[in-house]
C-alpha cells in the first residue's frame, strides 16, 4: 500500500491487516512503497491454503464475470483495510516442516533446505515465548543444542542445532520482527562454528559475514545487498549489474527491480 495510505491507516510495514471485501476477508503482511498507487492495494495471489492460515486472495473477488471476456474483475474489488491486532510477531527458519495452524496468521515457504515462515498471534507474546521451544516437532535428536536469548522486553529467539548443523530457529517481538531473513535461511542446515553459534541469535550476519540481503533476483539467488555493493563498485546499468552478479540475465523478471535500484540508490542494508 502507499505510505500515505499505511499513515491514514495506523500501519507498518510487517504489520498483519485484515482486508475485507463484500464477499471475504484475508490476513496479509502489510508492505509500504510508494510504488502502490494511492487508495488501492494489491494483494499476491500465490498463498494458498496448504501455505497460508487465511490469504487466498480469491474469496475478496465477487463470482460475477465479464460477459464477453470472461474475466473476474480482479482489479475492481473494493475492499476496506485495517491493521489486524496481533500482540506479537514472529520469524522462523526450521529444516522439518513446521505445524503452524494453531496461530491465527501464518505464512510458509519451502527453501532450499527447509522451510521460512512468518506466524503472528493475539495472545500474549509471554505465552509464545513459553511455548517456542516446542514449536517444532524433529523427532528430539540425540546430538540436540539449543540456544535461547530474552530481549527484556518480551521478544527474543530460540535456536536449535543438530549435530552442529542449524535445524531450526525462531525470533518473535511484540513489533514486526526485523532479522535478516535471507540470510538465515542460508544458514539452515548449515554447519555452524561452535564459537558463533550464539551469534546466530542476534538473526542477522556478524562483521566479516556476507549477508545477501533479501532476494531480487530468484534465478541466480542474487540479494538486494550484493545488487547495491556492485552498484558501490561501479555497476551503473542493469546490464553493468548482470556482468558483475548474473541478476537479471536469465528470464528478466528482476530487471525492473536492480532499475529501481539503480535510480533511487537505495542501497541501506536490506533484510
Ligand atoms: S529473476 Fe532475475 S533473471 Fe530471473
Amino acid at each position: 500500500m502507499h505510505p500515505d495510505d499505511a499513515l491514514s491507516f495506523g500501519i507498518e510495514i510487517g504489520d498483519v491487516v485484515r482486508v475485507t471485501s463484500a464477499t471475504g476477508s484475508v490476513l496479509v503482511r502489510a508492505s509500504v512503497t510508494p510504488r502502490q498507487s494511492k487508495g488501492s492495494v494489491f494483494v499476491p495471489i500465490h498463498w494458498t491454503a496448504p501455505y497460508s492460515s487465511c490469504a487466498e486472495v480469491d474469496v475478496l473477488v465477487g463470482s460475477h464475470t465479464d460477459p464477453i471476456s470472461g474475466q473476474p474483475e480482479l482489479k475492481f474489488t473494493p475492499v476496506r483495510v485495517e491493521r489486524a491486532p496481533m500482540q506479537w510477531h514472529a520469524f522462523l527458519v526450521s529444516v522439518p516442516k513446521p505445524d503452524l495452524t494453531a496461530f491465527p496468521y501464518w505464512a510458509l515457504a519451502r527453501t532450499k533446505c527447509g522451510w521460512r515462515a512468518e506466524i503472528a498471534g493475539d495472545g500474549p507474546i509471554a505465552s509464545f515465548a513459553e511455548s517456542v521451544k516446542d514449536l517444532i516437532d524433529d523427532g528430539e535428536p540425540t546430538e540436540a543444542e539449543t540456544f535461547s536469548y530474552d530481549n527484556g522486553l518480551g521478544g527474543g529467539s530460540h535456536m536449535q542445532c543438530n549435530s552442529g548443523k542449524l535445524d531450526h530457529a525462531v525470533f518473535w517481538s511484540a513489533k514486526p520482527v526485523e532479522v535478516a531473513r535471507a540470510w538465515l535461511v542460508d544458514q539452515l542446515g548449515r554447519e555452524q562454528d561452535p564459537a558463533s553459534r550464539y551469534a546466530l541469535l542476534a538473526g542477522r550476519a556478524g562483521a566479516g559475514q556476507p549477508d545477501k540481503g533479501a532476494i531480487v533476483c530468484s534465478c541466480f539467488e542474487v540479494g538486494a545487498n550484493q545488487i547495491t555493493q556492485a552498484m558501490r563498485e561501479g555497476a551503473d546499468t542493469v546490464d553493468a549489474v548482470g556482468v558483475v552478479v548474473n541478476a537479471g540475465t536469465n528470464c528478466g523478471s528482476c530487471r525492473s527491480e536492480i532499475g529501481r535500484l539503480l535510480v533511487t540508490a537505495d542501497i541501506r542494508e536490506a533484510v
